[in-house]
């Protein structure tokens, strides 16, 4: 399949249009997989994509409290969330529990922190690294991180992520424990 797109990308003359993606034709393409995409491919497809805050319209929606994830689109291979955020929303620390991921920030500013896991030392930070709109960061299998709108923002933030397969029950970790809880997303305000 790559290969396919990557002959008719070196066309003359039609690369500039073929490397982009619009939403809909990212959502079908997500839609026709039948094997988990490779967490490359999620980060290509992502860079490729041109989303307007019009695509989005539907899925964006915030509430106080806590970030509210909206789907997109979900098959067994893969799914496609749009997590709207206010200043100081932020994930529990968790892994993907076998899924890989990839995040491209739309509006705002995304930090995510990373984490390294010990059993013998537990949970520790190892790093920090920002996003802004129009960037993309990518979760491979195990990686530890937590994603949030910093306080500090002053803004909104609207996020895409693309995770393969879709997610299930995640691990979630505390800094400084090596204890390792569950955490089931709550599906129950999904809006599509
Ligand atoms: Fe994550």
């Amino acid at each position: 399949m790559s290969t396919h797109l990557e002959a008719e990308e070196n066309i003359s003359g039609t690369q500039r249009r073929n490397a982009t993606l619009s939403f809909r034709e990212l959502i079908e393409r997500l839609e026709s997989q039948s094997a988990p995409p490779t967490l490359e491919q999620l980060n290509a497809w992502l860079a490729q994509a041109e989303i307007s805050r019009e695509d989005l319209s539907s899925y964006i929606g915030f509430k106080e409290g806590n970030y509210w994830r909206h789907r997109v689109c979900r098959n067994r291979f893969v799914e496609m969330l749009v997590l709207c955020w206010r200043p100081g929303h932020k994930t529990p620390i968790h892994d993907h529990n076998g899924s890989h991921g990839a995040v491209k920030v739309s509006e705002g500013v995304l930090w995510e922190t990373i984490f390294t896991y010990d059993q013998d030392q537990g949970l520790g930070y190892r790093s920090v690294r920002e996003c802004q709109a129009g960037e993309i960061t990518g979760a491979d299998v195990p990686d530890i991180h937590q994603l949030g709108n910093p306080e500090v923002s002053g803004q909104d933030l609207i996020t895409i992520h693309i995770y393969a397969p879709p997610l299930g029950v995640l691990n979630t970790y505390k800094v400084g424990s090596s204890v390792i809880d569950l955490y089931t997303p709550d599906d129950s305000e999904l809006l599509a």
